[in-house]
């Protein structure tokens, strides 16, 4: 794992092996940079150019110099557009930035740096659009997540996995500002890793009983209240949409509970909702072999929920959040669900299964209806690898977001350009709701093809079983892994959703 620290020092007076610099296509020579030019390069600009590097996104280069008894690599990766270049947002910016971090730190491993140093006062807050703990929390969390590879099951571990050090130097920044910062953007990091880690692990590893044993242990360090059945307490609840997909398969389904109760007595709740198929083979209505593989993810809206948690009970914000995971696994047998069959949910509604590859909003259904009863949350925000449909329609860099509250809709979506889980609308209109009628019961799984809109469709269906609480719908079956151009990302599962959960609840105002 890599190790991010801050202190207080400039750059020169850090003992390391490395020195780490982004720079914007306007960069100038000043600071530190100033420094190098004096004691090592004179003319550092025009070496660099010489060199083909002007600070352009993908751009990189090192120069090696003696200091002390040691060498030290000065790594310079180009930042894109600097504050001059009036075409992007400083959210825009910031991404260019992780994805240069993601590029860095694949410098620093090929290299086999095992230290470096980043000086942070070079960056420009108002062209990254954040302020001074705001960026050593992105910092913090792009430089982890950059070297994130799953590589549990390897027994050589392969060399793009780097476990070195990368010191922020901030000698200007007031500590206490840093240290809570750096503690945030640390209890994040570690909750995308948990997340990542999990959702990468292969169904044979993490079925139901296993991610729900990994919840316990979170509760029980954390000190979270946990609930767990299986089940016979869902036959109790009424949950027949969980209780069908859970049907084929031999392992029994869990339904997981995390709670973080706040000091505030008067604090409203919000409940995060994660799909937890943890391996999805289409049951009866069987996926193509090409289409199964990787449905090994299908449970990564349950992981990002499970870890997100994580990090909310480490941060400890001033208001109540409840996280729900459904988890079961969609498997053909002769208990399976069948195409044709009709069941009831746990608020009445009846479907009419047209496909037992719809599975997701079948065990959704049921969660929703779920949290709205037992909690009575402010908001219900839920996050699932609901549809291919929306990867036919955003692809990977925007999670597809749903709602009838635009006011919740636009708070997801800042905090989304905040954090990197990017989000993107469709239109969770009236006008949709009559392509999931069912002839033969309230409302089918698949809904009408003339209509269409795969996605928004399944967004209708969990419409259905949230009354008047504000709700939102996240759909990231693009957004869960192999997302391109993304080295700030690693490797495997992306961890989509952590980051966005734990800064709304941290910001969250009733
Ligand atoms: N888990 C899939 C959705 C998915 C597809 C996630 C690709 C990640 C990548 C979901 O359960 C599913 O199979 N959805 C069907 C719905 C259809 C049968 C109405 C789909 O999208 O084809
Ligand atoms: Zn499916
Ligand atoms: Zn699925």
């Amino acid at each position: 794992m890599v190790r991010v620290d801050v202190v207080h020092q400039p750059i020169w007076e850090i003992a390391a092996d490395g020195a780490l610099f982004f720079l914007p296509e306007d960069f100038a020579i000043d600071g530190s940079l100033a420094y190098i030019e004096q004691q090592f390069y004179p003319h550092l600009k025009n070496v660099l150019a010489r060199h083909k590097f002007l600070g352009k996104s993908g751009d990189s280069f090192t120069l090696t110099a003696p200091v002390k008894n040691d060498l030290v690599q000065f790594v310079f990766i180009g930042q894109g557009q600097g504050a001059t270049a009036a075409a992007r947002l400083p959210h825009e910016n910031m991404e260019l930035l992780r994805r240069a971090i993601g590029l860095g730190i694949k410098e620093l491993n090929r290299l086999e740096i095992k230290r470096t140093v980043i000086d942070i006062t070079r960056f420009n807050l108002k062209n990254l659009g954040v302020d001074q703990a705001e960026l050593i929390r992105q910092l913090t969390i792009a430089i982890r997540m950059s070297g994130y590879e799953f590589d549990t099951f390897k027994s050589e571990k392969t060399s793009s996995k780097w476990n070195g050090e990368v010191i922020l130097a901030a000698p200007s920044f007031p500590q206490a500002l840093v240290a809570r910062a750096l503690f945030e953007g640390r209890a994040i990091a570690d909750a995308t890793d948990i997340t990542r880690h999990l959702a990468d692990l292969p169904g044979n590893i993490a079925t139901p009983e296993y991610i729900s044993e990994c919840a316990e242990q979170i509760a029980a360090q954390y000190n979270l209240k946990c609930t767990i059945f299986g089940r016979d307490r869902a036959r109790e609840l009424g949950m027949g949409g969980f209780l069908a997909v859970d049907a084929g398969s031999e392992r029994e389904g869990k339904f997981v509970e995390l709670l973080y109760s706040c000091s505030d007595k008067n604090a409203p709740t919000i409940a995060l909702v994660g799909k937890g198929v943890t391996f999805d083979s289409g049951g009866l209505s069987l996926k193509p072999s090409n289409s199964m593989s990787g449905m090994k993810f299908d449970m990564s809206g349950a992981a990002a929920v499970i870890g997100s948690m994580r990090a909310i009970a480490e941060i400890a914000p001033n208001v109540n959040v409840v996280g729900i995971t459904p988890l079961v696994e969609n498997m053909p047998s002769g208990h399976a669900a069948r195409q044709d069959d009709i069941i009831q949910h746990m608020n009445g509604v009846t479907t009419e299964i047209e496909s037992t590859d719809a599975e997701g909003r079948l065990i959704l259904a049921d969660a929703l209806a779920y949290a709205e009863k037992f909690h009575s949350p402010a908001v219900i925000i839920d996050i699932a690898t609901l549809t291919g449909a929306v990867v036919v329609a955003l692809g990977h860099f925007f999670s597809g977001i749903m709602s009838r509250h635009p006011d919740l809709q636009q708070q997801l979506i800042t905090v989304g350009q905040r954090t990197g889980d990017w989000l993107w609308p469709l239109p969770l209109h009236d006008f949709y709701q009559a392509a999931i009628k069912s002839p033969v019961a309230d409302i089918s799984n698949t809904g009408d093809p003339k209509y269409g809109a795969g996605t928004v469709k399944a967004a209708c269906f969990l419409s259905r079983f949230v009354n008047n609480t504000p709700w939102a719908h996240l759909d990231i079956a693009g957004t869960e892994n192999g997302i391109p151009d993304a080295p700030h990302l690693g490797k495997g599962a992306s961890g989509v959703g952590v980051r966005l959960f734990v800064d709304f609840v941290k910001n969250f105002k009733k």
